[in-house]
């Protein structure tokens, strides 16, 4: 990885705890973010990093409602380490967000030439049955292609207007020889992320992004995007909070703010300084001046909220991908396929049965107890038991992988079953 940049097209391995102190990503904890029946990605740690999680968070804990987008770019096959956002998702909506799931056909083409109709053709075949075969549930959710919904394409369009060359270059590594589709396609990506929060598609609200740590530096342009069309920026001061109006903006703007949070307390006012200073928390400031904002008729958005997975190991070792069939087991593997994958992974066995009777197995290193722990055992206690048996040597690989092979069959097998039928509904899915 470039020592300065994250490549959201490249495939490579990533040091998290570098990445947290590096880009300033925040950590994630059960312990930070406590939450009624988290899934397994939240209790084992998959989810290692996020940004801005809180108002997600209070919506969750307090039932307010938000926002979750996911997006795909149709260039290969849905594998297990993709399975790992989507049951996210379907945690989030049962916390009562609204699902939205981007077709990234724009990107694919950009970045990768995939044209558009084969994109659709991609997306519902591999991704979008599937995700109805996991369980995503019909009502308060929307899927649409990139090139399809205006509404993210005029985002995109009208909010890069504080986004200039160089910083793309920066974040991003274009170069002149860089085509203008792919250039464009992470604008097109914030389109996606901040459309969500038009009133057309529910209003400002709290919106998750869970993605895969290689989406960061879309996260973060669509946070500053956010940020860019804000009247007032809000934070905490020496003096407590502060409320400043942004140097663009007349000063009907800071009157009208004063005269807000007078309704809701005492409130210092510096004019000359464009800065007032009410008797609120930051959280509280903020939400006044996002609802005022709109009421005056600009965006009022949130910046959005993101977390981060690990990715998951390759079978192989390294890190998973579509581009390596033997890398990854796929959905839409048949049992056979995957089994057989399974079979010839990397474990954290040791060379010999006797050895490992002696010295017991290193689940931490072995892909077939990460597929245990990320996906094939939704119980603590028994995920618990399995670890304990291979650091005590009590089991060999050989029989534990013939479990996990049973579990991934029947697994596979209804996920398959339940595939054809979405068929039939699959269209009533996609809003355009
Ligand atoms: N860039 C994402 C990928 O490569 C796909 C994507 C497009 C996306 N729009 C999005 C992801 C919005 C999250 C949110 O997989
Ligand atoms: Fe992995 Fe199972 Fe072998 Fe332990 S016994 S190293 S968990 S395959």
């Amino acid at each position: 990885m470039p020592e300065d940049r994250i490549d959201p097209w490249a495939s490579e391995t990533y040091d998290y705890g570098r990445l947290i102190e590096k880009f300033g990503i925040e950590q994630f904890s059960m312990e930070r973010f406590p939450m009624p029946d988290p899934p397994i990605q939240f209790r084992r740690g998959v989810v290692f990093g996020c940004r801005g999680f809180d108002p997600v968070h209070r919506a969750i804990v307090d039932g307010t409602g938000f926002a979750v987008l996911t997006g795909l770019a149709p260039s290969g096959k849905m594998h297990f380490g993709h399975k790992m956002v989507l049951d996210q998702v379907l945690a989030y909506h049962r916390w009562g967000a609204d699902v939205f799931v981007a077709v990234a056909d724009i990107e694919a083409w950009g970045a990768r030439g995939v044209p558009l109709d084969e994109s659709r053709h991609l997306a519902i075949e591999e991704y979008i049955l599937n995700y109805i075969a996991l369980g995503l549930p019909q009502e308060r959710t929307s899927i649409y292609s990139q090139s399809k919904r205006k509404d993210v394409m005029d985002i995109a369009f009208e909010m890069s207007r504080p986004v200039n060359w160089s910083t793309m270059k920066a974040v991003y590594g274009f170069t002149d020889e860089t085509n203008m589709s792919h250039i464009m396609s992470p604008l097109v990506q914030v389109g996606d992320i901040l459309h969500v929060q038009l009133d057309k598609y529910g209003g400002p609200r709290p919106t998750i992004v869970p993605v895969g740590v290689d989406q960061d530096p879309h996260i973060r342009l669509s946070r500053d995007i956010a940020k860019a069309f804000r009247y007032y920026s809000v934070q905490e001061t020496e003096q407590g909070t502060g409320v400043f109006l942004k140097g663009d903006r007349p000063m009907e703007d800071l009157d009208a703010a004063e005269t807000e949070l007078l309704k809701h307390g005492k409130v210092e006012a510096n004019k000359p300084y464009r800065a007032l200073y009410p008797e609120m928390s930051v959280e509280e400031a903020n939400l006044r001046m996002l609802e005022l904002e709109h009421s005056r008729g600009s965006y009022g958005f949130f910046a959005p909220s993101s977390s981060y997975n690990m990715f998951m190991t390759a079978l192989t070792g390294g890190k998973m991908s579509s581009s390596i069939p033997e890398s990854a087991i796929f959905l839409t593997d048949t049992p056979e396929e995957a089994i057989k994958k399974m079979k010839a992974a990397v474990t954290g066995g040791r060379t010999t049965a006797e050895e490992q009777r002696e010295q017991g197995g290193e689940p931490d290193i072995c892909s077939v107890y990460e597929m245990f722990n990320f996906h094939l055992i939704e119980s603590d206690d028994e995920l618990a038991a399995v670890r304990k048996e291979c650091l005590d040597g009590d089991r060999l690989c050989g029989a534990c992988k013939a479990q996990a092979a049973e579990l991934l069959e029947s697994f596979l097998s209804d996920l398959a079953e339940k595939r054809e039928a979405a068929r039939d509904i699959v269209k009533e899915y996609m809003d355009d």
